[in-house]
């Protein structure tokens, strides 16, 4: 039974806003990034003198942020799966797509990584922070398709089947047509001997989600352990190129 049914006493009562007024003194203020803003289609970011000078005593966030699930000391890409990837449906059906049809481990990694710029940052140019991310832990050739599919997915290749998808002329309208840097990393693309590597990813994409099929992380442990150099230090805190980039996502409220 709740403690608090029965009305407070007075000094009850006393003790419990003091409690709520250390809580919110000793709670580190979460400021918002520029970006965050942008995309509430504001150009505008806080002024951080401003919001101390109105919380005298308080500080701002360094470090976890308390209201999204906590991460280990030393994470893995299965926690980032599992705590900051917004959405992991559409990579894990893509994955499974490419691990019934028979492929190779390092087509199953690119199609179960691809989007997952779109599942932690941002949606524009997806392939290429999904490529950074990744970079230093795959082999070159996964990284290289996850980059290039950003664009190859706009071309069709009816060579081996592969048609612009119906989900785009619905969702970008029919008039869309690639930038010219899209066109020219396809044709850029087209011709590199691990064309067919990015062109599966495209291929093995599920456009239409299908929210029965039934998919499972577990599937890939295997596959992730044998071909994405987990670092011992924990994801984001190696000094790699793209450490910055994990750490962001794991600590994306930090102040500085
Ligand atoms: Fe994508
Ligand atoms: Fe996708």
């Amino acid at each position: 039974m709740n403690e608090h049914a029965k009305p407070l006493t007075l000094s009850e009562r006393a003790d419990e806003l003091e409690e709520e007024m250390m809580h919110a003194l000793t709670e580190r203020m979460v400021a918002k990034s520029a970006l965050f803003n942008l995309a509430d289609g504001k150009v505008e970011i806080e002024n951080g003198q401003a919001i101390l000078a109105a919380n005298p005593g308080r500080y701002f966030l360094m470090g976890a942020d308390p209201r999204l699930p906590a991460m280990p000391e030393k994470p893995t890409l299965i926690d980032f799966f599992k705590a900051r990837f917004a959405t992991t449906s559409h990579l894990l059906q893509s994955a499974t797509h490419a691990l019934k049809a028979g492929h190779s481990e390092k087509v199953i990694l690119a199609c179960l990584l691809h989007d997952i710029g779109v599942a932690s940052f941002i949606r524009c140019d997806h392939g290429y922070w999904g490529a950074q991310m990744i970079e230093p832990y795959v082999d070159e050739e996964v990284s290289w398709a996850v980059r290039m599919h950003q664009a190859l997915r706009f071309f069709a290749d009816p060579s081996v089947g592969y048609e612009y998808p119906e989900l785009y002329i619905k969702a970008l309208g029919p008039d869309y047509t690639p930038e010219p840097y899209i066109v020219a990393e396809y044709e850029h693309a087209r011709n590199h001997k691990w064309y067919m590597s990015s062109r599966l990813i495209t291929m093995n994409d599920i456009y239409s989600f299908d929210p029965d099929a039934k998919v499972d992380l577990d599937d890939f442990v295997d596959i992730i352990g044998r071909n994405f150099k987990q670092p011992k230090e924990g994801l984001g805190l190696d000094n790699s190129p793209s450490s910055h980039m994990w750490r962001t996502l794991m600590w994306p409220t930090r102040f500085l």
